[in-house]
């Protein structure tokens, strides 16, 4: 879906296709380099970080194995409810792994606070993150981000794998939701 398919919806566009396009590549770019001989298991972060994924390990000239979380700390609404509870666990044993958690944008850092701890947890040599887009003011505890796409301004967005409702994340740009669409 492009801008214009749901143009009324949006306040404005905070990266285009292209924009996001370029910043996957020079992650897989850093990603490559530091993980020169040691396969990551890259762990995406369900639904949000669907396209992330899929692009990123596209872009990546280097093995990776892939698995999936479902972690809940939203209802339907635009806030960060601060309580995580797992939805879809991992298939895959951590121990002795290098472990790349994939996400769509770290909001008040919540969610991926306690998703570190989690997998630290498990014996894995290394825990890290890579994510597409952060939210500095929004942060309510600050979580180590290795690898960051952009940061943007404190707003609702939505597109590429982020929703409202369910809705727009097969928009391929991130765009700022005009506030009369949850109002
Ligand atoms: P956090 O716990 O506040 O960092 O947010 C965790 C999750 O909330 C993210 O992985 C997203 O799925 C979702 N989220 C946060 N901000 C937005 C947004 O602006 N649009 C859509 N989803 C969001």
């Amino acid at each position: 879906m492009d801008v214009d398919d749901v143009r009324g919806d949006l306040a404005e566009v905070l990266l285009t296709e292209q924009q996001v396009r370029e910043g996957i590549v020079r992650l897989a770019r850093r990603i490559e380099a530091d993980y020169d001989g040691d396969r990551p298991l890259l762990v995406g972060v369900l639904k949000g970080a669907v396209m992330v994924m899929a692009d990123l390990a596209r872009e990546l000239r280097v093995h990776v194995d892939m698995d999936w979380m479902a972690v809940s700390s939203y209802g339907a609404g635009t806030r960060s409810s601060g309580v995580v509870r797992i939805l879809k666990d991992l298939d895959t044993d951590l121990t002795g792994r290098h472990v790349l958690i994939v996400e769509d944008i770290v909001d008040s850092g919540l969610t991926l606070s306690w998703l570190l701890a989690n997998l630290e947890s498990r014996g894995a040599a290394s825990v890290r993150v890579c994510a597409l887009l952060r939210k500095p003011d929004a942060a309510r505890i600050v979580v180590p981000v290795s690898y960051l796409g952009f940061d943007i301004p404190n707003e609702f967005v939505v597109g590429y794998g982020l929703d409202y409702a369910e809705r727009y994340r097969n928009l391929k740009a991130v765009a700022v939701l005009a506030p009369h669409v949850y109002q």
